[in-house]
């Protein structure tokens, strides 16, 4: 029996949890010091009434023999597909319903995807990156090229012909940097993938951040992009499920490698390996569509947008480097007097008692930044602003 080696290739821990020890460590050692937390993009708003309702519905559904529910369909229930479908139709983008396939998170489906490609692919990954991309790539033994994300390039890296990859990763508005490509960059990736024959996996788990008009939501809106690109996104955000997970992958029917369907595949690998997500939660997410629904999870997205101008107004009053925010929960900001990351991150740590994510943790050219997230509750975001700007 042999283990699977290229986990050894990992570093030791995830980069949230090197900053939850880091966090407990200090809370050990200063007991009854309050801590801000603007680190791990995890929402603090509960889940809108609407879901709530929906939720409660199903449970007493499921409780009657008339009503009870067994193994749902493994692709996701038509009621809530219909929706993400809708959708997406506002955009506009047209989606057949069996390219739609719900899945109990973005991260999940982010990692799970790699089954149906070859470990001999090579990926190419943006850096600074959301860490999993990376780590679950590793784990399978695939080989990594990044392209940078820069403050020349406003974190916003474009393709290049030196570049050979056959996997490549766009998470748009960026997570960790909040950057979000424009229209025509996106039809750049996606002309680089089709001219390379290559397969963008993009990750729209922040659309819903998007305010300006003219960017993009989905990468399906950019001409092309059917034939080169899956698009990944999820409730977590949008409407604060990251505990209650649910989420969906976009495959369309035209997108091929050597003439085999990866929609094909994708379906072939969820009805083998996952049950479907729990009826309970699909009634739930189905509800942030209606009507009162939208405008429930909008106060909320609202709330969160709030909190990222505060954020950012501070960091640029004290004339801070920062992207993101806008169109995104992430400030993407430049350590003070050219610390690197965890050094910023050890001094806010210590000296104010407030936690962000350093930089460095998602690659290296994320060393001598810092991220902070917008999906703080507004006292902690505003305490830790005012404590943030004493030491900048
Ligand atoms: C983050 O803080 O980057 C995200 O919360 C991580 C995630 O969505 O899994």
């Amino acid at each position: 029996m042999e283990l699977n080696n290229h986990f050894l290739d990992l570093k030791d821990s995830y980069l949230f949890s090197t900053v939850a020890r880091k966090v407990r460590e200090y809370q050990a050692s200063h007991p009854g010091v309050k801590v801000y937390k603007l680190s791990i993009g995890d929402v603090t708003l509960p889940l809108a009434p609407v879901v709530i309702e929906a939720m409660h519905k199903a449970v007493d559904e499921m409780g009657k023999k008339e009503t009870f529910r067994g193994y749902g369909p493994e692709l996701g229930y038509d009621f809530l597909r219909e929706k993400i479908q809708a959708y997406y139709k506002r955009l506009p983008v047209d989606l057949d319903l069996d390219e739609i396939i719900v899945s109990d998170g973005a991260k999940s489906d982010l990692g799970n995807i790699l089954d149906i490609m070859s470990p001999n692919n090579k990926v190419l990954i943006p850096d600074p990156v959301y860490p999993a991309y990376v780590d679950v790539n590793i784990m399978a033994g695939r080989k990594i090229d990044t392209c940078a994300g820069n403050a020349e390039n406003g974190f916003k890296p474009m393709p290049n012909d030196s570049y050979k990859a056959d996997v490549i990763y766009i998470c748009s508005p960026n997570n960790p940097t909040g950057a979000v490509y424009t229209k025509d960059e996106l039809k750049a990736w996606v002309d680089y993938a089709n001219k390379q024959n290559a397969l963008i996996i993009f990750d729209a788990a922040y659309e819903a951040f998007v305010q300006d008009k003219s960017l993009p939501h989905s990468i399906f809106e950019i001409e092309g992009a059917r034939t080169c690109a899956l698009e990944i996104c999820s409730f977590s955000k949008t409407a604060g499920f990251t505990g209650t997970r649910c989420g969906y992958t976009i495959v369309p029917k035209e997108l091929k490698f050597n003439g085999i369907s990866a929609n094909a595949l994708w379906n072939r690998r969820q009805s083998t390996k996952f049950n479907g997500t729990p009826y309970i939660i699909q009634r739930a997410a189905e509800a942030v569509f209606t009507d009162e629904g939208q405008k429930q999870i909008q106060a909320n997205l609202e709330y969160y947008r709030e909190n990222a101008r505060i954020i950012k107004n501070a960091l640029v009053e004290k004339g801070i480097y920062c992207v993101g925010g806008e169109n995104s929960p992430y400030i993407w900001l430049k350590c003070p007097n050219g610390m690197k990351s965890w050094e910023f991150f050890d001094k806010l740590l210590n000296e104010k008692g407030v936690v962000g994510t350093p930089g460095a943790g998602f690659g290296e050219n994320g060393e001598g930044f810092f991220r902070l997230t917008a999906f703080g509750d507004r006292e902690t975001t505003i305490e830790a602003v005012k404590r943030i700007t004493e030491i900048l």
